[in-house]
């Protein structure tokens, strides 16, 4: 009997559903209320936001990927690692689209989605695993807002890093700086790490793209609460909230909101919460940078800049990191 090639291994490095409770219940708990964005992501919310990366408002992935294809080449030329055996290590994985033609022409060793949506992570994992037949395939359950380990799978090989999506805009800036160093540390020292990177634009540009007139951002918004109903118990209505979104000048990111339509008690694992009318859950920042502010961000955590790669709208920006003391 032959083997395949290509392995495929799942790790499991969730949190325990009760850090979880603790988490969210702590949130609710706040004069204002707010949940991690990490919350919009079951198997639901994921779809749900592949049906956002399609719509005409959401600039962000067809302007990535545009820098993507536009730079293929320079881009596969600076994350080159030589010789050694590589695996490309990518956080937020969601789909896996937008990585298959950098393993076409990067073509690593091993290929490691990080995703904390774990059915749709095993679900996109185990499509690539069937496309590469040349390709390991080692899907990771872990919640990236938390330090964790890489599984021993990873050592030995080469580790390059990669981030699209802009996702990193969704952690305050001093959280960010924490976890580009974690992530800095985890890959090693000389280590590569591409990452998508939205950036600073006309306000209504921002606003369009997190307010799309098919609501599907409203119900990518909305299913964080039956994300809390279905896992953990909660008994949110959830046609009592509408969706918001607006660009924060101050603070240079999009915020979205959950709104009580009326007065409410919920229920989550035993404890009641009250919303007045037109009282708000904050559920995402969504940080815009300027090309000047990412870089500094990346060098106080441990990263140098070797490259960007901007649109030419400067809508969107490609930076190339390399983590010091290679
Ligand atoms: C905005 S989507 C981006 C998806 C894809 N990278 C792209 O560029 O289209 C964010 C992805 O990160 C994942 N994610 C969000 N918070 C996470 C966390 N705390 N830990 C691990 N994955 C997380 C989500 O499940 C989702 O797949």
């Amino acid at each position: 009997m032959s083997m395949p090639a290509n392995e495929y291994a799942f790790f499991d490095l969730q949190p325990e559903r009760g850090a979880d409770l603790d988490e969210l219940l702590a949130g609710f708990r706040l004069a204002d209320k707010k949940v991690s964005p990490k919350f919009f992501y079951d198997e639901a919310g994921s779809k749900l936001f592949d049906e956002i990366t399609q719509l005409d408002e959401y600039y962000l992935t067809r302007t990535e990927m545009k820098l993507f294809d536009e730079y293929h080449r320079e881009i596969v030329d600076a994350l080159q690692v030589g010789a050694r055996e590589s695996c490309l290590v990518e956080y937020g994985s969601g789909s896996s689209a937008k990585v298959r033609k950098l393993l076409d022409t990067l073509r690593p060793s091993a290929y490691m989605p990080v995703d904390i949506s774990t059915e749709h992570l095993q679900a996109a994992a185990r499509a690539l695993h069937q496309s590469y037949p040349w390709l390991h395939v080692y899907p990771t359950c872990a919640d990236f807002t938390q330090p964790f380990e890489l599984p021993a799978v990873a050592d030995g090989f080469v580790r390059t890093g990669f981030f699209p999506g802009s996702s990193v805009g969704n952690f305050e800036p001093e959280e960010a700086v924490t976890f580009l160093a974690n992530v800095s540390r985890t890959l090693g020292s000389g280590a590569r790490f591409l990452i998508g990177v939205d950036l600073k634009k006309d306000v209504d540009v921002l606003e369009a793209a997190y307010n799309d007139p098919d609501g599907v951002t409203a119900r990518f918004n909305l299913n964080l609460l039956s994300h809390l109903n279905a896992r953990y118990g909660a008994d949110f209505e959830v046609s009592a909230f509408e969706h918001r979104a607006s660009y924060n000048e101050e603070l240079g990111c999009i915020q979205m909101f959950l709104i009580s339509l009326r007065a409410q008690t919920v229920t989550l694992s035993g404890e009641h919460f009250s919303f007045g009318a037109g009282e708000r859950i904050h559920t995402e920042n969504s940080y815009k940078y300027a090309p000047e502010e990412f870089s500094r961000l990346a060098r106080q955590s441990g990263f140098d800049l070797t490259r960007v790669w901007i649109d030419e709208r400067g809508w969107f920006g490609v930076f190339l990191l390399e983590v010091r003391g290679g």
